[in-house]
């Protein structure tokens, strides 16, 4: 992280102290590094270097509009997976030919929808869903251009509720079944079959399943050609994992686990996989979101109070699962920093929220920098999947969110007030 970094022992987003954004702005907060995501988008393209490719930017991720609004603008593409993401990816001003729709359960007016705006693919993951396609294709009087989801049965060795790629898992057509599909697709009318399309699951940590998955993808398209289906696209999905443990560094910080820091860089995954990918002279896209959002967001937070049971110390922030619910939901870890370091003095805490549930938790026998109520925190890699989960749970508006841009600093979200609960 480089944009996020401690200058002496103050917490910065680019030039501007995070603990000045929580005076002024409150908390929670979610605060964006604007250089941040924009370099690592364009680490990702420069990764995937010459012949035709793109990058599709996961909007799942973050849906920011004003962040999507820059990603368009720096040539992005935009993978959405319902007819709001879709809608959202065109407000933003990304280009239809630049956008990819998946989804495991679209309906008939979300595929309308893709078809009246004319993008690039759709990601089809049925053969119920192929017929659907046809069909509305057909009363449109348009050509659906088609990319098949292929579920290859490949670990992603990632947590089990964010692994597609297994064949217990319901994403895409399963591989044995896959060679018929194409086969059924290129007979139906209005749809023009495209591409395949993979992705086996989020914040993989190592470059093999991604290998694997390649070398499935390339013996694949052979087998299809050889068959007489024309195949020129591949979209290979995203899932590239990001550093959650020692994401950031201070001499003040305790250091956490180091069997977590061995994960391949996004670019590094991206230059094993594209050379054999290549070799199909299909046009590739991607459709990474965390890996372009997550280092480029923290969450803020207020310790409210300090509570100790004889058995624990908690410390009592102000967010809760409604502001972050990944650590509830996957029991992900996210590394928790003070935005001022006082003390060097360490201790063993949860770190808990205000929600009436024993599962609203940031961190669970955590080792951190001794806090005191008042204090703000730090919650890293905060801008994947973070905003995009919030929810009004126990009545709370959601919070707002800033961008930071060298020492400008930008409101690109209001927080909610009571009157929104309504
Ligand atoms: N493409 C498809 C078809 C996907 O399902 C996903 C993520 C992506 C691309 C982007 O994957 P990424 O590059 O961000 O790993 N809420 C979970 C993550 C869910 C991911 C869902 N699909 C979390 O907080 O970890």
């Amino acid at each position: 992280m480089t944009h996020i970094c401690y200058k002496e022992n103050n917490l910065c987003c680019e030039d501007v102290l995070l603990a000045d954004l929580a005076e002024e702005y409150g908390t929670p907060l979610y605060v964006y590094s604007k250089n941040q995501f924009l370099e690592n988008f364009h680490t990702l393209e420069t990764a995937l270097g010459e012949g035709d490719h793109r990058v599709c930017y996961a909007l799942k991720a973050n849906a920011n509009p004003a962040i999507l609004k820059l990603l368009a603008e720096h040539n992005a593409g935009a993978d959405v997976v319902s007819g709001g993401e879709l809608f959202l990816a065109l407000k933003a001003g990304f280009s239809p030919d630049r956008i990819a729709f998946a989804g495991v359960g679209k309906r008939e007016d979300e595929i309308e929808y893709a078809l009246k705006n004319n993008v690039a693919f759709l990601n089809v993951e049925s053969i119920p869903e192929l017929q659907l396609v046809s069909r509305v294709a057909l009363r449109l009087n348009t050509t659906a251009r088609v990319a098949l989801r292929i579920n290859p049965d490949i670990d992603a060795q990632s947590h089990p509720y964010i692994t597609t790629g297994l064949s217990e898992n319901k994403f895409g057509i399963a591989a044995p079944k896959a060679m018929e599909a194409f086969t059924y697709a290129a007979s139906l009318p209005s749809v023009e079959v495209r591409g395949i399309h993979v992705h086996i699951g989020s914040q993989i940590t190592s470059a093999e399943p991604f290998v694997l998955t390649a070398q499935f993808v390339v013996t694949f398209v052979e087998q299809l050609r050889a068959s007489g289906i024309a195949i020129n696209h591949i979209d290979f999905g995203g899932g590239m994992g990001v550093r959650y443990f020692n994401a950031i560094h201070h001499e003040g910080l305790p250091k956490e686990d180091p069997a977590h820091d061995k994960i391949p860089e996004p670019a590094d995954v991206i230059a094993a996989v594209a050379p054999l990918l290549r070799s199909t002279h299909c046009s590739l896209w991607l459709e990474p979101g965390r890996s372009i959002l997550a280092n480029a967001g923290v969450l803020l937070t207020r310790v409210a109070y300090i509570k100790d049971s004889g058995q624990k110390k908690f410390v009592i922030v102000d967010a809760g699962m409604t502001d972050l619910l990944r650590p509830s939901l996957y029991n992900a870890h996210h590394q928790i920093a003070p935005v001022a370091i006082e003390t060097y003095e360490h201790e063993l805490v949860d770190v808990v929220g205000p929600i009436c549930e024993t599962g609203d938790f940031f961190a669970r026998n955590r080792t951190m920098n001794r806090v005191k109520s008042g204090d703000v925190l730090a919650v890293l890699t905060a801008g994947a999947y973070g905003f995009v989960n919030t929810s009004h749970y126990n009545g709370r508006p959601r919070p707002a969110e800033v961008l930071v841009n060298g020492e400008r600093v930008r409101v690109i979200r209001q927080r909610e007030t009571f009157e929104d609960l309504l």
